[in-house]
């Protein structure tokens, strides 16, 4: 049964929030915004965002809430299961169908922001900057809101989650034999020192199942229990970050990864990579590195 409230559009529309009017005054959060502008140009860039390819989201409940706490009577839209580590928690979202290539110029008018109800099984949008009759969270919102309730479970400090499709790396799922986690992750740190060093938990990989589903959010979430990142067979990743600049370089540590082993293939070239016990070298310095204070 639908929870969306009908014909409170007009009246609740008085009471949506003006981003623009709370940036001038939220320095953290028009950083965040400038952030995934800059990383949503990139990802076009590098031909990572056909279309409406890609999605992020951004738990931003410590730089907004108090700002919207009394904002609560507008319209909820039901979610397809609960995220009671989620209630009353507010987001940045991509929207659904849109370009990151727009996002990238104008994220109030691509993105919206959202904040979970108290029962955590709806939202409401809070921005007025959006279209509000037609536009909508990304159609990933399941795996998106899925991941961010892993990670208030075990209480980690990672705030994004990013989704692209990165030609580098789908290609590689194109191939039967990469489909195998093992496969797949010594094919990637092999190919250069620094992966092991940046993304020493490696991916997680997932098979093909619909896109925008409860099935890929869940398979998903496991494949993240233990790895940085999580790669859907002929799709696309999902990773995750402590902030959005940070996020992003995970997938282009393992794009470029993937990019030497295409290249060399192309030149004939089958490579060595690197061997076992250099990796295993690496992955003492990884190991030290994350010990490291910054
Ligand atoms: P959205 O436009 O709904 O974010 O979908 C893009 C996508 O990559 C789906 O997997
Ligand atoms: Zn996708």
């Amino acid at each position: 049964m639908s929870i969306h409230l009908q014909g409170l559009q007009e009246l609740t529309h008085l009471i949506f929030i003006s981003m623009k009017d709370i940036l001038k005054s939220n320095k953290a959060l028009k950083t965040v915004l400038r952030e995934i502008a800059g990383v949503a140009g990139y990802m076009w860039e590098r031909g990572w965002a056909e279309r409406n390819a890609g999605n992020i989201s951004v738990h931003v409940s410590d730089l907004l809430g108090h700002e919207i706490a009394e904002k609560v009577s507008l319209p909820v839209t039901e979610l397809p299961m609960e995220y009671p580590k989620l209630a009353g928690c507010v987001f940045f979202v991509s929207g659904k169908g849109k370009r990151m290539r727009d996002l990238a110029r104008k994220p109030l008018e691509n993105g919206l922001f959202i904040k979970l109800n108290d029962s955590a099984n709806g939202y409401s949008i809070l921005s007025s900057e959006t279209d509000s009759g037609n536009f909508k969270p990304t159609s990933e919102l399941p795996a998106h809101l899925a991941i961010h309730q892993m990670i208030a479970e075990r209480g980690s400090s990672e705030k994004v989650v990013m989704h692209s499709h990165v030609t580098e790396l789908v290609s590689i799922t194109q191939a039967r034999e990469f489909c195998k986690q093992d496969v797949l992750n010594n094919l990637l740190w092999s190919m250069h020192p620094e992966t092991m060093i940046f993304v020493p938990k490696g991916v997680g990989f997932v098979p093909y199942f619909l896109p925008g589903t409860l099935d890929i959010a869940t398979e998903t979430i496991k494949a993240l229990r233990d790895h940085d990142v999580a790669i859907w067979e002929k799709h696309g990743v999902f990773a995750i970050g402590e902030n959005v600049p940070d996020t992003f370089d995970v997938i282009d540590i393992l794009a470029k990864s993937a990019r030497i082993f295409f290249m060399c293939r192309s030149a004939q070239i089958i490579p060595d990579g690197l061997n076992e016990e250099q990796l295993n070298g690496l992955k003492t310095l990884a190991s030290n590195f994350q010990t490291l204070p910054q």
